[in-house]
């Protein structure tokens, strides 16, 4: 559709320049802190943390006189504080894999219902809010959020679950118990106090309320003599010049989970902390005085080392020492707090450290999950069990992206593509921001700038490249604008406090309204705005970017909106706030995923996130700074952001705000090469940075940093499918490889891809600084660029000039390559594989690799070939892996594939005579033999000489078929 010229000049400039003079005046500055609310000014985590100063004070009492026991567990891990909360007596039963008991405040005679379940993994769901609701609470986030929308999750069998009551000086305690294998889990419940531990074969790892800080607000009639007090800002409460009133009153719970014999805690992102998170309350060096915030914001120039919120968030958090991994999913989607205080105790008294957490939320009802592990791999799969994992994504999206706001016009579109063939730099998607738009009318094109859109996306795709479009959630009130006309007419559009007309504020277009994803029909109504037949000149080649979803509104509380909109279901947007992002991604997938009749991958990317997100696509950090910091910080965030499950994340490359020099820039690209989403970004204010603008020697360097992630892009689509299967992270820290290792408890310089390979970013100006690297684990490590070898347990520090980096492959591991350079990853398709064989201390190494057709479903039915390599002695063997089933979807993909082959294996660090020259291929019986070539030959070098090349030997074209088994040996 054609918008004409009037309709352009009456679009709303004035609100656009207004907010991009006042983003403008900000770009480089401090994040305005008087936007965000500080614990103390939202008034439901002031009164929490009060409750928990009070509960502290009184723990602290001398002889804790108002504690009605103290009750200390048989493995010496103490109950700090006495709770008002305990249960109703006789009203604890066992019900099916259910337990259930009534609750009660000594002051409140509002019972509440408290359910314990146990899955089948040993995965203890605990769920409470009262037994008589006043109004509903909103209890819905589950169905959002878990797999299958929380319907059937797979709980254990009633028969394996035993309910045991003793009563030792008065305090009773059940005993809830379930066995599976090997494993005994159970939760001891206390009933005054109520509190709750759970033990894993007898240890005790979480344990609930025993600082006491469970409280939970019992929904209550508005005061009758209109005297609103009576809870501190619980009717309603004023920031900045805003007063959010609450129809329902307080409404808000917390709850303390102390992880007993841990000090490390990890994840509940998007924050820029350290990636183990740092105490909440002041005390130590470097602590917070906040608490981590869990509520989606559109945050400029977001601060580093900060607890605040910004703009996704994901309430999963880990635990982790020498011994075990645990994991807390909190299911809630309203604002939420958590504090983390730590006590270590690593003396020699039986006292053991601990970590404990306070969250607090601030609507719904309870519904939290805990995770025993006991290892990283276990808590993964427990995971996986409640959320649903992230899917095989399009294959060329783990490709380069180009983006800035804005490639001005179709011309500079085509100019900027053509420049990366030019200059022999692979990339695979260029984006389009705001500007392509009609007065950022989305689904319009500006045809002044961009005349043909169908022959540019032409253009692009025979290139090889695709398409990336934005799309914000807020739509231009414009009764000539389709979209604003016919959602208003279906009343798709959140709606005013009290529910009537359409909620209208500003951003980038002007006065704007919001889509109201969580009504089905709106969801269904936007995402078929995506269709070829509804969005004009778009092709299959297009994809998506939905941005300012937390949602931003640009004169609303905390650039966000009023906590007491009207959405679908007559819930108050405070109930389901930081579902918004997910919730317009689910609509932009369905969307993309019904546009074609043969169901193809969608590609789209969001700022906003939630649990769930990671079902639908990528996210990035949002709007960095080219700055060295932002670029350190990049790592924990998107560390924070795997270990939570949102796998497929990214940071701007080279930084949003602000230009990058040369140095920068190169290092950006050098790092961005291993996140798990790739993109280079830049606002409007910025000059050009696409990777040739600095010229020699710089686009040589950022030239070798894309190759290198397209040399690597078999193994990352491996390691997506492994994500896919089990839940572990893409890039991981490095503890959870060598998990007994507690120096490598806090390292986040250092991190893995996969289990196979180790980046140690260089995120430091100033090229003769020395990069410290530790080499853990027991096996050596190889220069992947070198293959310089590195003994286990090395700590020694590299210089490293600006043409090289630090990345090494872990001895034991076998990592596929194709090795061909292309301008992008729809002209590898065919091309064939070279195997890195890294060979450990005993000779052995391991390793995948996975091809599907990158595109479609069929993979689910069977259409990939997935094989496990292993190499010992001097034997590479191929088989397929036991997922492979020899289904006819099998039997056509593998035909589509033949001709596919291995045309180079490279054994580093396995010593063999020079006199051997050939290796023996056996392929569907039959053998042939190959050449062999050795390179440098010399031993796996010594703590202090790290100068030598490992040997090397290179079977030359064995020319098997990816799809075979076969072995070749020399
Ligand atoms: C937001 C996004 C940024 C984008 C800009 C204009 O600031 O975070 O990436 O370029 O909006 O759409």
């Amino acid at each position: 559709m054609k918008l004409n010229n009037s309709l352009r000049t009456r679009t709303s400039t004035l609100f656009y320049l207004a907010a991009t003079a006042s983003l403008l005046a900000k770009v480089g500055q401090a994040v305005n802190h008087a936007n965000f609310k500080t614990c103390e000014q939202s008034a439901f985590a002031r009164r929490h943390r009060l409750f928990a100063d009070t509960m502290a004070k009184k723990a602290a009492e001398p002889n804790n006189k108002n504690a009605k026991s103290s009750s200390s567990s048989a493995d010496g891990s103490t109950h700090s504080a006495s709770s008002p909360y305990s249960v109703i007596d006789s009203s604890v039963h066992l019900d099916g894999h259910t337990v259930t008991a009534s609750v009660q405040h000594e002051q409140a005679q509002v019972p509440l219902h408290f359910e314990i379940a146990f899955l089948k993994s040993g995965t203890v769901r605990i769920c409470v809010q009262e037994v008589d609701p006043l109004v509903p609470r909103y209890n819905e986030a589950h169905k959002h959020i878990l797999r299958d929308k929380g319907s059937s999750l797979p709980y254990a069998s009633p028969e394996d679950i035993k309910m045991a009551t003793e009563a030792v000086n008065g305090l009773v305690t059940h005993t809830v118990s379930y066995v599976n294998g090997s494993s005994a889990f159970s939760v001891r419940m206390t009933e005054n106090p109520w509190t709750l531990e759970y033990l894993v074969n007898g240890k005790p790892t979480m344990q609930l309320n025993t600082s006491g800080l469970f409280h939970f607000e019992h929904l209550r009639q508005r005061p009758a003599d209109g005297n609103l007090d009576d809870v501190d800002g619980g009717w309603e409460e004023t920031f900045n010049n805003w007063t959010d009133h609450k129809r329902r009153g307080p409404e808000s719970f917390g709850l303390d989970i102390n992880f007993y014999g841990f000090e490390h805690v990890y994840g509940i992102p998007e924050h820029t902390s350290p990636l183990s998170l740092k105490d909440t309350r002041g005390g130590g060096e470097g602590a917070y005085n906040q608490p981590y915030r869990i509520y989606n914001l559109d945050v400029f120039n977001y601060q580093l080392d900060s607890p605040m919120a910004i703009y996704g968030s994901l309430p999963f958090m880990l635990a982790h020492n020498a011994e075990a991994t645990v994991g807390v999913f909190w299911v809630n989607s309203s604002e939420t707090w958590v504090d983390v205080t730590r006590k270590l105790n690593r003396g020699g008294s039986n006292q053991q450290s601990v970590v404990n957490t306070h969250w607090f939320s601030e609507s719904g009802t309870m519904d939290v999950f805990l995770l025993p592990g006991p290892s990283t791999a276990d808590v993964y799969r427990q995971y996986l069990e409640i959320s649903e994992q992230t899917p095989m994504p399009r294959e060329f999206a783990l490709g380069y992206h180009q983006c800035r706001w804005n490639y001005e016009d179709q011309e500079d579109v085509l100019a900027v593509s053509a420049k990366f063939r030019e200059h022999s730099i692979p990339y695979d998607v260029i984006w389009l921001d705001v500007e392509y738009t009609v007065g950022k009318r989305y689904f319009t094109w500006d045809y002044d700038k961009f005349p043909n859109p169908l022959d540019m996306q032409q253009e692009l795709a025979r290139n090889g490249h695709k398409l990336v479009t934005i799309s914000d959630p807020h739509i231009m009130v414009d009764n000539d604008y389709h979209i604003w006309k016919e959602g208003n007419e279906n009343g798709y559009f959140i709606k005013n406090i009290g529910g009537l007309g359409n909620y209208e504020a500003s951003c980038w277009p002007g006065v704007s309204s919001w889509v109201d994803f969580l009504d089905p029909a709106a969801s269904k109504w936007m995402g078929a705005q995506y269709g070829l037949d509804k969005f004009p000149e778009s092709t299959t080649d297009m994809f998506v970017w939905n941005d300012m979803n937390e949602p931003a509104v640009f004169d609303g509380p905390e650039h966000t909106m009023d906590k007491a909109l009207i959405q679908h279901g007559g819930w108050e947007h405070r109930d389901v706030h930081n579902l918004y992002g997910m919730m317009q991604q689910r609509s932009t997938f369905e969307g993309l995923l019904a546009r074609e009749p043969i169901a193809m991958r969608p590609f789209l990317l969001s700022r906003s996130f939630y649990a769930g997100s990671q079902r639908y696509g990528a996210i990035w950090t949002g709007d960095n700074t080219a700055s060295w910091g932002y670029l350190r910080a990049s790592i924990p965030m998107l560390l924070g952001n795997n270990i939570a499950g949102m796998h497929f994340s990214g940071a701007d490359v080279g930084g949003f705000f602000g230009n990058p020099d040369p140095e920068l820039l190169t290092r950006w690209f050098q790092l961005g090469a291993w996140y798990p989403f790739f993109r280079g970004h830049a606002h409007f204010n910025t000059e050009r940075r696409e990777p040739w603008i600095f010229g020699e020697p710089y686009v040589s360097y950022i030239r070798n940093a894309i190759r290198e992630r397209y040399r690597l892009l078999p193994h990352w689509y491996t390691l997506f499918r492994e994500t896919s299967l089990t839940g572990m992270p893409l890039i991981r820290p490095m503890w959870m490889n060598f998990p007994a290792e507690p120096d490598l408890f806090a390292e986040q310089d250092t991190f893995m891809v996969g289990s196979s390979i180790m980046v140690a970013a260089i995120t430091r100006p100033d090229t003769s600084i020395p990069v410290d690297v530790l080499f853990p684990g027991e096996e050596p490590w190889y220069d992947m660029h070198t293959h310089v070898a590195y003994p286990a347990q090395l700590a020694t520090q590299f210089v490293v000039d600006l043409a090289n980096t630090l990345v090494f492959a872990r001895g034991g591991s076998i990592i596929p390559t194709r090795e061909q350079q292309r301008q992008s990853s729809a002209y590898m398709k065919r091309d064939p594989f070279t195997l890195y064989v890294y060979v450990d201390q005993a000779g052995f190494a391991a390793g995948k690799l996975y091809i599907d057709d990158g595109e479609t479903y069929d993979y689910q039915s069977g259409a990939f070939i997935e094989r496990e390599l292993t190499f010992l002695g001097s034997k590479l063997v191929s088989r397929a892996s036991p997922l492979t089933k020899n289904t006819s979807a099998y039997q056509t993909f593998v035909q589509r594939m033949s001709g596919i082959n291995v045309e180079r294996i490279v054994v580093v660090g396995l010593a063999v005579a020079h006199n051997v020259t050939e290796a023996v291929v056996v392929e569907n019986k039959t053998t042939r033999t190959v050449n062999v070539s050795h390179s440098h030959s010399s031993k796996i070098v010594a703590a202090d000489t790290i100068s030598n090349n490992s040997p090397c030997i290179v079977i030359c074209n064995p020319a098997v078929f990816i799809g075979d088994d076969w072995e070749i040996s020399f």
